[in-house]
C-alpha cells in the first residue's frame, strides 16, 4: 500500500499558518485522502507539554542548547508516535511547522548556526523530512502589525525585530536551496490571494504526487 505524503507549512509570525493549513486540509479530503493535521512544537500529549515549557516567558535565561534540545525532544515524541505511524497507515500529514523551524529560530534567529542545528537534523531524523513545504513569507513589519492584536506575546513573540529578520532570510535561504520541496507563497497579499496561491501549490503536489 502507497504511504502518505507529509507536507509541512511555516513562516514567521502572523503569517497566517492556520488560516492556511484548514484550506490545505479541506482540499486533501476533497479528493478523498484521509489528512492528520498536527503542528511543533506539540502533537502528543508529552510534547504539548513542552511547547508550554519553551513558550512560557520565564524569568531563568533558557541556555540555546536547552531550548534546542527541548524543540528536538517534543520533535522526536511527535515523529514516532504520531507522523511515522500516520504516514504508514497511508494517511497524509500537515504539519504546523517541523524542523526547518528550527534551523530557521534557532540557528539563525538565536544564532546557534544552521549547520549545528542541520547536524542535530541529521543525528536525528536521518533523510527524514517533509515531501513539500509550504513557505508562506511575509515581511517582519506586517506580521508584527498582525500579532499585536493577539494577546500577551510568547517567549519567542517577545524577540526583536532583528531576530525576526533573521528568522525569515533564513526561512528564504532554506527554500532557495531545496527548491524542488518548498514553494514560497507571498503572503503579504490578501487572503484570497495567499489561499488561491497555497490552493494552486497544493494542486500541483496532488498531481506530481498521483503521476506513476
Ligand atoms: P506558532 O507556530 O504557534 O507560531 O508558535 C510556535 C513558536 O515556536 C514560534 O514562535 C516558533 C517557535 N519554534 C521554534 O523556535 N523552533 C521550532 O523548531 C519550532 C517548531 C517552533
Amino acid at each position: 500500500m502507497a504511504s502518505g505524503r507529509f507536507i509541512s507549512v511555516e513562516g514567521g509570525e502572523g503569517a497566517g499558518k492556520s488560516t492556511n493549513i484548514e484550506g490545505v486540509r479541506a482540499r486533501l479530503q476533497a479528493a478523498g485522502l484521509r489528512v492528520v493535521v498536527t503542528r511543533e512544537p506539540g502533537g502528543t500529549p508529552l510534547a504539548e507539554e513542552i511547547r508550554k515549557l519553551l513558550l512560557a516567558p520565564r524569568e531563568e535565561a533558557v541556555c540555546d542548547d536547552t531550548e534546542l534540545l527541548l524543540v528536538f525532544a517534543a520533535r522526536m515524541q511527535h515523529v514516532e508516535r504520531v507522523i511515522k505511524p500516520a504516514l504508514a497507515r497511508g494517511d497524509w500529514v500537515i504539519s504546523d511547522r517541523f524542523t526547518d523551524a528550527t534551523i530557521a529560530y534557532q540557528g539563525a534567529g538565536r544564532r546557534m548556526g544552521v549547520d549545528r542545528v542541520q547536524a542535530l537534523r541529521t543525528l536525528l531524523l536521518g533523510d527524514f523530512a517533509p515531501d513539500l513545504t509550504l513557505l508562506l513569507d511575509l515581511p517582519v513589519d506586517r506580521g508584527m502589525e498582525r500579532l499585536a492584536g493577539r494577546g500577551a506575546p510568547d517567549r519567542f513573540e517577545m524577540e526583536d525585530r532583528e531576530f525576526f529578520d533573521r528568522v525569515r532570510a533564513a526561512y528564504l535561504q532554506l527554500a532557495a536551496s531545496e527548491p524542488g520541496r518548498f514553494r514560497v507563497i507571498d503572503a503579504a497579499r490578501p487572503l484570497p490571494a495567499v489561499q488561491a496561491a497555497v490552493a494552486q501549490a497544493v494542486e500541483a503536489f496532488l498531481l506530481q504526487s498521483a503521476a506513476p
